[in-house]
Order: structure tokens, then C-alpha cells, then sequence
């Protein structure tokens, strides 16, 4: 198939939705305009760039205010109970949208949809939502906005069977030099708190050749950073006919000419291997920073977790890494109270803390997940108890941090200038290893790469002068 053909083929065999919606809104609107909001992953961030652009396709303009909107998507999370509680809230506010706007069309997606329970919920208590649809129906979105079009009812579509991988789907990406690649969906790995496998589904990779297209395509529109995107990277390729490992997608992205940087999350320990090590320390491209995410330093808290590795096992990866990657940048999630945890257990995640000295950490308190094994287990901790240590973390993290930016000081860096900091008018730069580095300079350099000399080292980021 020819290039133009091939990508087009996702608009092509949605072209009767595209058209009479397109059509539709020309009748109602002069300009109709579109708002989506993303909450939770970067998996979802590149998934709503699939939505809006397909709305762009449809005739819509993405816009930034949702009160100027005729079209409102909320793509949720439904990872920790307090992202759903804001999306509930959120849904609750549009209902005055709607009041001015009856023509107005609401939709809702993403991991909390695709939970029965929810959208039930929806049904019943937001009259005012038309269209509500999960993960798995994704790539439905043109045929059920026409659903809601022409039928003029509301459509609650729930999906037993798995997602397919579709191709080619319009995107409109939110960033000018940064963008994400998703390489595989869903996850098999049942870590026994986590809802994700029930809201996504099953891993599936997508073709190498594909990926390599678009991460080509990426970098000759002249992108300086592609974010590699899955839910446990590591595993990339079981599913495909030709087994590709991770590692092996990894150096064909890092053979692609050009200057630009790759990064990727996320990693599961029990999957990362030597060999992925090895290509980060021989790779052009690929960034100094490995995301991987431990959980919990007690050997216990991690077989309740059904993690599949010991604490001991994480540390040889992670001493394996230091000794190849100079001054690698180490980060992890950490989740503090999982059922059972005694303090004596999160303690042994302190100590792991302070042995691997992370650059940083993303830490949660354990929320309850409907549907999970560690939903069904004792959790005599109390909430207060939890935050109590959480803070405690927090606190051990930060003087590591510290120490952790003080190795580059003095030191020359090659950065990514981001954007401006609206405090101080100061751009705001990011290092390889992924630390913000806070720099005087013109806006032009903008989504440029700039060499700074380190004057300052701060709690958790870095101060530079461009030479
Ligand atoms: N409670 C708290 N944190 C969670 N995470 C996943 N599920 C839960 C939960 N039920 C965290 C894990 C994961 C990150 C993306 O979110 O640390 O790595
Ligand atoms: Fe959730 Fe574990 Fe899969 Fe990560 S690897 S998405 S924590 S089940």
C-alpha cells in the first residue's frame, strides 16, 4: 500500500461517520468547537491526542476553555480513588454548560468508563451525559458520535471484547517538540492492587514497523523528544508473531537520524533486563533516566503485591544500571499502606530509598480499587496513621534529591529548553537525566537544545547559565 493510502486508512474506514458529522455540524454551528480533558497517565494524554484528533477531522476546533465548547470529552483515570472523585465533581459542573447549550454533546471515556459500576452510575445520576464509552471502544468514537447524532439519544457502549489495535487514527498532538509514541496497550501482570489490567485489558504491542513509521515520522517534523509509552514497556513484542524484544525497538528508534532524545515508561523490574542496560549505555539518543517503579522495599508487601521480584532482585538491576550509566537518574513509584504494611515493612522501603538514591519518587497513599485482589484484603492501618508515614518519605526523599542534584554542579549540561516560568519569566529547561534546570535566556530557544554550565543546586532542581 502506498504511504498517503496507509494513512488514511483509519479515516477511510470511518469516512459515512466522519462525513455526517461533519456534515451536522455545519447545519448547527459556524464554528464548532471542541474541549477535551485528560486526566491521569501519559497513556492517557496520547490517547486524548487520538481523540482531538479525530474531532479535528470531524470539523471541530480544539479549544482550551470548555465554556466555548459544543463538544466536551472527559478521558478519566481510575487508578486511585481521588481521580475519580475530581472527574464526578468535574461532570457535576458541566450540568449549567449544558443548561445554555442543550445542542451541547457531553461525553465521558477512558479506564473509568470501561468499569460497569460506573458508567451505571452516570446513567442514573448525570442525565445530562449523552455519551459514555470505556478504553476498549476507543477507536469507535467517530461511529458513536454519530450514534448520538442521529439517534438523538443517549449511548452507554460497554465492550466485552478486547480493544483492537487500530492503526493510523488522526492525531493532534498537544506538544510542538515533545511527543508520545505508544508502543503496546493494557497489562498482564495482576499486580494484586492495581485496576488497570481490568480497565485495559490485555497486553497487546503493535507492530515494530509501525512504531518505527511513526517515530520517523516524529522526528522529521522535527520533534526533540519521543516518550515511548506502555504500561510495562519491558514486555514489548510477546504478543506479536515476529517477537521484537523491547530492548531490540529501543536501538531500531535510536538508529533513526536525527537529533532528538528518547525516553520510555514504564518498566517492570521482573522484565528489565541487562540487556536493555546495555542499550541504554550504547544508545545516541536515549535518555540518562530509568523509571522503575518499585512499590515496596519489604520482600513481604511485594509478594502480597504479586510484583514478582525480591527486594534483592530489584538492586541488582538497579546496581547493574549505575555501574553502566554514569550518574543514571533513578526514579520509582512507591505506594505506602498497602494492606498489611506494618511499619516495620514501610521502614525497609526507607532503607531501600536511601540505598538506590533516587533523583526523585512518585509516591501514593494505597487507595482501595473495586474489583481487586487487595480490595478483599485486612487494612487496619488508619488513613491519618498512612499520611503519617507518607510524609515521613517524603521528607527522607527530599534530602536525597538534594544530594543527588549536587553532583551536577559545575557541571556543563545539554538541555531541552520547555517553556517559561510564569513566576519569574526564567525558562525552564529539562537534562537528559530529567531534572528541571532553571535558566536565563530568550523564548526563542524554546523547544531548541541549549549547553548550560550548573551554577545552583537546588532541593529538587538546578540552576544553569547558557555558554
Ligand atoms: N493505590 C495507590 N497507588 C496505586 N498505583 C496503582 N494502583 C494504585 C492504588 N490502588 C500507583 C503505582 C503505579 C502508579 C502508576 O500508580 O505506584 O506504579
Ligand atoms: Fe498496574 Fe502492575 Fe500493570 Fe503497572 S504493571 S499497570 S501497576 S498491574
Amino acid at each position: 500500500m502506498l504511504n498517503k493510502e496507509r494513512k488514511d486508512s483509519f479515516f477511510n474506514k470511518n469516512k459515512k461517520y466522519f462525513d455526517f458529522i461533519s456534515n451536522n455540524l455545519k447545519n448547527v454551528y459556524n464554528e464548532p468547537k471542541a474541549f477535551v480533558r485528560t486526566y491521569g497517565c501519559q497513556q492517557n494524554v496520547a490517547d486524548s491526542e487520538k481523540f482531538k484528533g479525530m474531532l479535528q477531522k470531524m470539523g471541530y476546533e480544539i479549544v482550551s476553555d470548555p465554556k466555548e465548547a459544543s463538544f466536551i470529552l472527559f478521558n478519566t483515570c481510575a487508578v486511585r480513588e481521588h481521580a475519580e472523585d475530581r472527574v464526578f465533581g468535574n461532570v457535576g459542573a458541566l450540568k449549567s454548560l449544558k443548561r445554555r447549550n442543550p445542542n451541547m454533546i457531553i461525553a465521558l471515556c477512558g479506564c473509568m468508563m470501561e468499569q460497569e459500576h460506573i458508567s451505571n452510575k452516570i446513567k442514573m445520576s448525570f442525565p445530562f451525559v449523552d455519551l459514555v464509552f470505556g478504553t476498549h471502544s476507543m477507536e469507535d468514537f467517530p461511529k458513536l458520535i454519530y450514534k448520538v447524532m442521529q439517534e438523538k439519544k443517549r449511548v452507554f457502549e460497554h465492550k466485552n471484547d478486547e480493544r483492537t489495535i487500530c492503526e493510523h487514527v488522526p492525531t493532534f498532538r498537544d506538544g510542538k517538540f515533545k511527543a508520545f509514541l505508544p508502543i503496546m496497550y493494557g497489562c498482564d501482570n495482576f499486580c494484586s492492587y492495581c485496576v488497570v489490567p481490568y480497565v485495559r485489558g490485555r497486553e497487546k504491542s503493535r507492530e515494530c514497523e509501525n512504531i518505527i513509521e511513526e517515530a520517523r515520522d516524529i522526528i522529521e517534523s522535527g520533534y526533540k523528544e519521543i516518550t515511548l509509552l506502555g504500561q510495562n514497556v519491558n514486555s514489548y513484542g510477546k504478543t506479536l508473531d515476529n517477537h521484537v524484544s523491547f530492548a531490540q525497538l529501543l536501538k531500531k528508534v535510536d538508529d533513526i537520524d536525527g537529533d532528538y532524545w528518547i525516553r520510555f515508561m514504564t518498566s517492570h523490574p521482573k522484565d528489565a533486563k541487562k540487556e536493555l542496560i546495555n542499550t541504554m549505555a550504547s544508545g545516541k539518543h536515549i535518555c540518562n533516566h530509568l523509571h522503575l517503579p518499585v512499590q515496596s522495599g519489604s520482600n513481604r508487601i511485594l509478594k502480597l503485591m504479586n510484583r514478582h521480584y525480591t527486594k534483592e532482585q530489584y538492586l541488582e538491576i538497579i546496581y547493574y544500571a549505575k555501574e553502566k550509566l554514569k550518574d543514571v537518574s533513578l526514579t520509582s513509584d512507591i505506594i505506602v499502606g498497602f494492606p498489611g504494611e506494618t511499619y516495620d515493612d514501610f521502614c525497609e522501603t526507607l532503607e531501600l530509598i536511601k540505598e538506590v538514591s533516587f533523583s526523585s519518587l512518585y509516591t501514593f497513599i494505597y487507595s482501595k480499587r473495586v474489583g481487586t485482589k487487595a480490595a478483599l484484603m485486612k487494612d487496619p492501618i488508619s488513613y491519618q496513621e498512612k499520611s503519617q508515614w507518607f510524609n515521613e518519605l517524603l521528607k527522607v526523599q527530599n534530602d536525597i534529591s538534594k544530594e543527588y542534584c549536587k553532583k551536577f554542579l559545575n557541571r556543563k549540561m545539554r538541555v531541552l529548553v520547555e517553556g517559561k516560568a510564569v513566576k519569574d519569566g526564567n525558562l525552564t529547561a529539562r537534562s537528559s537525566e530529567n531534572l528541571i534546570v532553571d535558566i536565563k535566556g530568550n523564548e526563542d530557544l524554546i523547544g531548541k537544545f541549549v549547553n548550560v554550565k550548573i551554577v545552583e543546586a537546588k532541593d529538587w532542581f538546578l540552576k544553569g547559565n547558557l555558554i
